[in-house]
């Protein structure tokens, strides 16, 4: 299954209009400051007025999916009160779009723009939102229909870690603590949504799309070891466990335990509910990271690395762990290093330790400093060998017996990246911010290729390809 993600927030625009109300992204964007330049949510790509043409993109493209997300706000704009008519024919109309293209719809019921309203009454430190989630998931799965997979959460740790322990993303918390309780309400939350499913839907698959890691120590030595291990059950273990084992890790546990409420919040049964058994599992992935022990940057630097300030540094490291980098590999204009190898190795991992159910990459790509040439041609040539190389570790996964199903590059369109707003563009699809004009890149053109042959183009072809010819 080839496709193309994109999520709600991020590119829909229309903040105000058929009923929605505000998210916790609107909140943030507009108050906390924390956004750069400025930049909200409000108009993005205009996609809520623009989809169909969006969606002639993606018949363009090939694809056979496209994975989105559904706002929340637009369909419980007041939580408890009715479902909102005009957000559900927004998706309606999105669903019949696609399927009028032949293309399979893939909706994410959450990719973080939980209603401001629940946020004022905890968020996801409360375990009442995870019940609220349940009601809202219950409403799509009854009300939207020609789904065949859905996908309950996208990345629950960036939810729970970026936006409620270190900061950086709605609704912006600094507290550990309640990281480690939205990480449970989140995963209780997903697995209410599973046993909703099941009710409703029962043919349905359904599943949910965690950011997994491939965390490698800098040094052989016990202590770098040991806080990579750490770092391991914070991105991975944290998550996979509960899911696949039903259990969370005991060292997680009690490292948490010294910042209430940490895991206390765990009632009896809600591991139960958590690994109610999925059909798929989403994975989305960037790049790998190099972790030491807190402290340890005089002998990072003598063991050849980088250290430098790292910008997704929590306030208060629970994890006692530092990030390096290995000089001189490439990296993205996010700043991420690129080593595709890190992508099988994952794959395998997951495969060998937790589960077999079919696993899709439900996000991979990158961002570059795109411009558009004097001839208007967009050319990305970084992008391309950035996807090469990953969907050949993905080959690579399939050839070491990994059951990988699809792979979704991230993202159709150039789009709001969160914090760093519309200055990082991933998109395989240019976004002229002032008109809303759509230029597909060249990277697009090759994923065309790739779409309708089902091989990878000859990297030094493709490359070359995109070279300016005048
Ligand atoms: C992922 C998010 C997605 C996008 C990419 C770059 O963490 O799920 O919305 O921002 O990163």
């Amino acid at each position: 299954m080839w496709g193309t993600s994109t999520a709600a927030y991020q590119i829909e625009g229309a903040v105000a209009e058929d009923g929605r109300t505000p998210s916790i992204w609107d909140t943030f964007s507009h108050h906390s400051g924390r956004v750069l330049n400025g930049d909200t949510g409000d108009i993005a790509c205009d996609h809520y007025h623009r989809y169909a043409e969006d969606l002639d993109l993606l018949a363009d493209l090939g694809v056979s999916a496209y994975r989105f997300s559904i706002a929340w706000p637009r369909i419980h704009p007041d939580v408890t009160g009715p479902a909102n008519e005009k957000g559900l024919d927004f998706y309606k109309r999105l669903i019949a779009g696609l399927h009028e293209r032949n293309i399979i719809p893939l909706p994410t019921m959450y990719h973080w723009d939980l209603p401001q309203s629940l946020e004022d009454v905890g968020g996801w430190t409360n375990r009442d939102t995870a019940y609220r989630f349940a009601d809202y998931a219950a409403t799509v799965l009854e009300r939207l229909d020609g789904i065949s997979k859905w996908t309950t959460f996208n990345e629950p740790w960036t939810s729970a870690w970026l936006g409620y322990a270190y900061g950086h993303h709605a609704p912006g918390r600094e507290d550990i603590g309640a990281g480690a309780s939205a990480t449970h309400h989140l995963l209780l939350a997903h697995g209410l949504g599973v046993q909703a499913a099941r009710k409703i839907v029962p043919e349905v698959e359904i599943g949910l799309t965690l950011n997994l890691g491939v965390l490698r120590s800098g040094t052989q030595e016990q202590v770098d070891i040991d806080a990579t291990w750490r770092a391991d059950g914070n991105q991975n273990r944290i998550w996979l466990d509960p899911l696949f084992k039903g259990t969370y890790p005991e060292d997680m546990v009690e490292l948490y335990s010294a910042f209430p409420p940490g895991f206390s919040v765990v009632q009896p049964g809600d591991l139960e509910i958590i690994s109610s058994p999925i059909d798929f599992l989403g994975v989305n992935f960037y790049g790998p990271g190099t972790v030491m022990g807190e402290g340890r940057e005089q002998e990072a630097r003598m063991a050849g690395f980088n250290v430098g300030p790292r910008p997704e540094a929590p306030p208060v490291n629970s994890l006692r762990t530092i990030g390096v980098e290995t000089p001189g590999r490439p990296k993205t204009a996010m700043d991420w290093e690129i080593d595709a190898t890190a992508l099988r190795e994952l794959l395998v991992r997951i495969d060998q330790e937790y589960t077999k159910i079919p696993l899709y990459i439900t996000e991979n790509g990158a961002a570059f400093d795109d411009y558009v040439g004097t001839d208007g041609v967009v050319r990305d040539p970084d992008r391309i060998r950035y996807l090469t190389e990953h969907l050949e570790a993905c080959r690579g996964a399939i050839d070491d017996g990994v059951n990988l199903k699809g792979y979704f590059i991230w993202s159709l369109l150039d789009n709001f990246e969160w914090g760093f707003g519309y200055s990082r563009r991933f998109g395989i699809v240019w976004i002229d911010y002032d008109t809303g004009r759509r230029i597909p890149k060249s990277s697009f053109r090759w994923y065309q290729g790739v779409t309708a042959t089902n091989e990878l183009p000859n990297l030094d072809e493709a490359m070359a390809a995109t070279r300016h010819k005048g």
